[in-house]
């Protein structure tokens, strides 16, 4: 037995490998001298235990850290746990935080529920006017933009400017760094879903956050406490799909266009939410935040029934929840509420989202347009093959 658990290892390769080996390790093996309590009481060391960090959460951490120009980032497992991370890491009883109507489900049901069962004031406002709700009084300002799914832009220089003294928290998620660098706008911390257009292949759960190196390592502690962890293969998987973010955001970038453009001139889409469309009320405000558009949008049928019909329609674009993956997605945002006590208001039952992939977009148009004449005219489009495509 105890040759089974020490077995004569072969001496490890001479050469360098390329990429980073996945450290399959809760645990590493310490120097048996005082070096061993430096690295305990490091922050984030990358050799000491999993939980705490290790050589591909760093790996992936650097990479985006660079990506948002941040001095730091540190990676969690889900982007839930940076949202909770952010805050909790800076909020306690007393503390004035004013947020949006319009987030992420569970983000709101963490600020409107979670946070003032723990006596953090918490006020949330219209997305638009969310620089007029703030002002010196305010302690921290938790933003998201665009908004899901109404695709609301906030204006971030004009929070940052309302808001001098607050800690300036914002859910990037939709835009990406490819598209949005908060930090050069004044925003303090940023968090992300790396599960989205970071990685990019739905095929990850992760989070990060990225900012000063102070309020990282603050992070880093709660996350420490809590123990949201994003396990080495994750954490490796997350760097090898971040080597294409940029050519694959280009893509979602000129796909999301084409595809907003072409539902804008569709007769049964009733209104196209993208900010890249000059019609989107807030188009002047996106040029200037914005460096491209993205991939997400919704858009709006004649009505509910309409709206089902083309989720049931389409055969390129799968019904899934998440986004920014490689794959088209499609969902129905009202018949996924009221689950888990997250709840949204005013969504538009009407309304469909689309994640826009990376396929030709004439195939993703085409798919599109099927669809919205099959639910016009039923029928005229056959039965769903069994796996719903
Ligand atoms: C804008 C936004 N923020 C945060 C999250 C949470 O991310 P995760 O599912 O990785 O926890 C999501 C998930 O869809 C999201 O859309």
């Amino acid at each position: 037995m105890t040759r089974l658990l020490h077995p004569d290892v072969p001496a490890r390769p001479g050469g360098v490998p390329v990429t980073t080996p996945v450290y399959q390790t809760s645990t590493y093996e310490l120097p048996r001298t005082a070096e061993a309590a430096q690295i305990a009481e490091a922050v984030a060391p990358v050799g000491y235990y999993t939980r705490y960090g290790s050589p591909n959460a760093a790996e992936a951490e650097a990479i985006l850290a660079d990506l948002d120009g941040a001095e730091r980032a540190l990676l969690v497992g889900s982007g839930m746990a940076a949202v909770s991370a952010a805050l909790l890491s800076n909020v306690r009883a007393g503390t004035r935080v004013v947020a949006q109507t319009d987030h992420y489900t569970a983000a709101l049901t963490l600020l409107r529920d979670v946070l003032p069962s723990f006596g953090v004031e918490v006020t949330l406002v219209a997305q638009e006017s969310l620089q007029d709700a703030v002002d010196d009084t305010t302690d921290l300002v938790y933003a998201e933009t665009p908004s899901n799914p109404a695709m609301v832009l906030t204006d971030l220089a004009a929070v940052r400017a309302a808001a001098p003294r607050a800690l300036f928290v914002v859910d990037n998620t939709f835009a990406s760094p490819y598209n949005t660098r908060p930090l050069d706008l004044g925003v303090d911390l940023v968090v992300q879903s790396a599960t989205k257009y970071l990685n990019g292949h739905s095929d990850v759960t992760a989070g990060v956050l990225t900012g000063r190196a102070e309020l990282i390592d603050r992070a880093w502690d709660t996350a420490r406490v809590l123990g949201p962890t994003c396990h080495p293969f994750e954490a490796w998987l997350l760097a090898r799909g971040l080597r294409t973010f940029p050519l694959r955001m280009a893509r979602h970038n000129a796909n999301g266009q084409a595809v907003a453009e072409a539902l804008a001139a569709h007769p049964a889409v009733t209104a196209v939410h993208y900010p890249g469309l000059p019609g989107h009320p807030q188009h002047e405000l996106a040029r200037r935040q914005m460096a491209g558009f993205g991939g997400m949008l919704s858009f709006t049928v004649a009505s509910a029934e309409a709206a089902t019909a083309v989720l049931r329609g389409t055969r390129l674009a799968r019904n899934a929840v998440s986004l920014g993956g490689t794959e088209t997605l499609i969902t129905h945002p009202v018949s996924l509420l009221f689950t888990h006590g997250d709840t949204a208001t005013g969504i538009d039952p009407a309304l469909l989202r689309l994640s826009v992939g990376l396929e030709e977009p004439e195939d993703i148009i085409a798919d599109l347009v099927a669809a919205l004449s099959a639910a016009a005219s039923p029928g005229r489009r056959g039965p769903a093959s069994p796996d719903g495509r």
